[in-house]
């Protein structure tokens, strides 16, 4: 967690790094911190809360420096206070230091540097680090990135880190382990950030910095970059991709409204050049090269969490049901602590909208060591997942900047969909016939999904009937289920609802309890195969005064008859449903959350990617 920005070059550094704070700040939003070095001068501006909360504190500051290093804070180690915001100084106030990560053994540095006179204003882990660092450099009168690289081979833990010191202008010395960090190279100008958003704006030229890496950063040399045994690499410079437009709300009010609406879009372009309806054919250029491995698997094990674990479990339903290969779906959390059994018969898929999350990460290291092949379905190219898998897919979302995720759902069922479809076709599993209706369906799932957003204003007006409840349960059978967990989940999320998802049969074990006139039930009730059953559940909930909302097919007049309110979603395949039924769910807690007054982007105590454990 935590985003960080820095800046070497010959503009004002401060406009920069609020600004590439402001990208980062879905990352984090504890505090927000920067650091200037002007004329062999540090000066330090940090503030509780968000960067506009910084920008308005340090409003009649000097804030001239053309070299600086940010932060924006997700709090781990200590509370999110002014005193615990980065950078963190070292002793001597010689160094300035921002830190992503977490330094697992900094209890025991900090003891034995209190030992050498060490005085710690904080609780962080980061401030122990550059007091370490400094320790290191004043002993031995090093370099600042001899110095940094000593200190990070006793360190344990991970980390992105940017440091610069008063004696050493000029120069920003950074590092990685197992949290991202890209440089940015520009005309004379170098900008280092946790991912690329914040660089964008200025440069399409960047550097990923790859584990276990130091890269020093001069005006006069540009980034030189070392292993953490001081052999010398030769960097990959890469192309970036991305439109700035990407990046901003494009005339919407939230950037979650604008993800949910380009979702025709993002669908369109992950199935891009992948399927062929004239020709019938699927193919993902990812499997290409493992396809028979793939095909081959004793079993498929897909890790993910959060709303990525959703999509995996649709993908579970969509695999087994078209494929016919057995598949397990593990939160990547459990996976890595649980001793599983996996051996190199078995394929892990790894699903992650930031290529980041720590838990997934994890996952996947303990299946590579098993010797299983391990295929990551990821949305931001060149993240830690991107590179760490043996293979895999990109889903073409673009930069997903609200904290629910939203269009990266849609496009992780989207490419299982085509998965699906390719080990389906590849094993013989499924008739042509139906293979090539499959086809054609998920072709045309981009102009459903524009036709279930006209319904918003409908679904708003439902929103309005719920946003005074405290809870709310929502039931889908098949493969809507897991669209009810991730509807409950959208709307605890953001709107802080307390809201569970159950298969519609388990109702009756026990949340069945709980419904009264005070409990909205949203039922996604579009499944043809039982829908009788569906059909008693509505009528279950009805008959304890329980409030139905219902997500059906067009034309549906039974459900329609009997529920309190009915969102109509196009009819389709029902391995495909899942791609429609979602979208009315994501609308309805978008509304729900505004009318409550929550910041829907940036929630309470969540951030976009989760990089620590
Ligand atoms: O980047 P990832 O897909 O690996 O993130 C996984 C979860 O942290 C993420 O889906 C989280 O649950 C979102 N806030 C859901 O909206």
């Amino acid at each position: 967690m935590c985003g960080i920005v820095a800046y070497l070059g010959r503009r004002q550094a401060w406009p920069i790094l609020i600004k590439g704070l402001q990208r980062l700040e879905y990352r984090g939003y504890d505090s927000a911190g920067v650091a200037l070095l002007e004329n062999n001068f540090l000066k330090v501006y940090k503030k509780k809360g968000k960067v506009e909360e910084l920008v308005q504190s340090a409003s009649l500051s000097d804030r001239e420096g053309t070299q600086g290093i940010g932060h924006t804070r997700w709090a781990t180690h200590g509370a999110p206070d002014d005193n615990n915001a980065h950078p963190h100084i070292s002793q001597d106030r010689r160094l300035a230091l921002v830190h992503n990560g977490i330094i697992e053994n900094y209890a025991l540095l900090k003891k034995a540097l209190e030992k050498e006179g060490h005085y710690f204003s904080g609780e962080t882990d980061t401030e122990v680090l550059v007091h370490f660092i400094e320790e290191i450099q004043n002993r031995d009168d090093l370099s600042l990135e001899e110095a940094v690289r000593i200190a990070l081979t006793r360190v344990t833990g991970a980390y992105a880190i940017v440091v610069m010191d008063r004696n050493e202008p000029g120069k920003l010395v950074a590092a990685r382990k197992a949290s991202p960090l890209v440089i940015g190279l520009g005309d004379g100008e170098y900008f280092l950030a946790s991912d690329a958003t914040p660089i964008i704006e200025y440069t399409n030229r960047v550097i990923y910095l790859n584990d276990e890496e130091i890269a020093v950063v001069t005006l006069a040399d540009g980034p030189q970059v070392r292993t953490m045994n001081n052999e010398e690499q030769t960097p990959f410079i890469q192309v970036l991709d991305m439109e700035i437009e990407q990046l901003e709300k494009g005339g919407f009010d939230h950037f979650m409204l604008k993800e949910i609406y380009e979702q025709p879009g993002t669908i369109a372009d992950c199935m891009r050049g992948r399927l062929n309806v004239e020709q019938g054919w699927v193919r993902l250029g990812g499997l290409d090269d493992y396809l028979n491995r793939v095909v081959q698997a004793r079993r498929i094990i897909i890790a993910a969490c959060g709303t990525s674990w959703h999509s995996a479990l649709i993908g579970e339903y969509l695999i087994e049901d078209l494929a016919r290969i057995p598949v397990e779906v593990e939160y990547a959390s459990e996976l890595r602590y649980r001793n599983p059994i996996i051996s190199e018969e078995d394929v892990v898929i790894a699903i992650s909208q930031s290529g980041e999350t720590a838990d997934t990460l994890a996952a996947i290291e303990l299946a590579r060591e098993k010797g299983a092949l391990v295929y990551g379905i990821v949305n931001v190219v060149g993240s830690s997942i991107a590179r760490l898998t043996h293979c895999g897919s990109y889903i073409h979302a673009g930069p997903e900047i609200g904290v629910a995720s939203t269009k990266a759902f849609t496009g992780q069922v989207t490419l299982l969909a085509l998965m699906a479809l390719t080990l389906a076709h590849r094993r013989g599993t499924i008739t042509e016939s139906y293979f090539r209706r499959l086809v054609l369906e998920l072709s045309e799932i981009p102009q459903k999904v524009a036709k279930v957003l006209e319904s918003n204003a409908k679904i708003e007006y439902i929103a309005g009937e719920i946003k005074d409840r405290s809870n709310a349960l929502y039931l889908g059978r098949g493969y809507n289920f897991p669209v009810a967990l991730e509807g409950a989940l959208k709307l605890k999320e953001i709107s802080y609802i307390h809201a569970e998802g159950y298969p519609a049969a388990e109702m009756k074990h026990g949340p069945i309890a709980l419904i009264d006139e005070n409990m909205p039930v949203i039922v996604i009730a579009t499944n043809k195969s039982a829908y009788d059953k569906i059909v008693s559940n509505i009528q279950e909930v009805k008959a304890r005064k329980g409030m139905v909302v219902a997500v059906v097919v067009e034309g549906d007049e039974v459900i329609s008859g009997m529920a309190d309110y009915v969102i109509e979603i196009p009819n389709t395949e029902e391995p495909f449903t899942p791609l429609l039924s979602v979208i009315p769910l994501q609308l309805l807690s978008y509304h729900i959350a505004l009318m409550r007054g929550c910041n829907v982007d940036q929630p309470r105590n969540l951030a976009k990617s989760v990089t620590v454990e």
